[in-house]
């Protein structure tokens, strides 16, 4: 079973968990990056503005064959309610490549991101093996929550 861990991070505290996850599982690994500015507070206002109008970002070029792999796991920061900008231009390129998937999703807000994962499963067309929730404040993982 072949296993990518794909991750969209601003801040870091989602690949920190990408990263774990990927030495626990000896997966390979793909740092997305986005050719939008989304440095600072110009930045944060810029991400704000590409998840408030629903838009995915243009994502720098990556060489990775994502469809070599059985399974994909994904993780993102929760943006505006919804999938980070980047990590959804990401599930819109590679819907059709992408088999069986898992989701890490890490949020700010106390509340359940459920909805998000849903929103995922709609643009892969295909139902999750596993989500896991975390919840980080300001890089504090204060709960983690694993289902489906
Ligand atoms: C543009 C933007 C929108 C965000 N919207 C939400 C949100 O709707 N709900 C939430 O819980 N957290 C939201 N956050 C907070 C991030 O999900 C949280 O800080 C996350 O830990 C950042 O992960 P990272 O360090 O990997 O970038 C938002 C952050 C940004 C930059």
């Amino acid at each position: 079973m072949k296993t990518l861990v794909v991750y969209y991070s601003r801040k870091g505290y989602t690949e920190d968990l990408a990263l774990a996850r990927a030495r626990e599982e000896n997966a390979d690994f793909l740092a997305l990056e986005t050719i939008e500015n989304t440095a600072g507070y110009e930045g944060f206002l810029n991400c704000m503005k590409f998840c408030l109008a629903g838009k995915s970002m243009t994502l720098f070029p990556y060489e990775t064959d994502v469809s070599a792999y059985d399974k994909v796991i994904l993780c993102t920061p929760v943006w505006c309610g919804d999938v980070s900008a980047p990590m959804k231009a990401f599930l819109r390129k590679e819907r059709h490549h992408i088999r069986n998937a898992e989701y890490i999703l890490v949020h700010f807000m106390p509340a359940s991101v459920v909805a998000v994962a849903d929103k995922m499963d709609q643009i892969l067309r295909l139902k999750r093996d596993k989500l896991t929730q975390v919840h980080c404040v300001c890089g504090h993982m204060l709960k983690e929550e694993t289902g489906a």
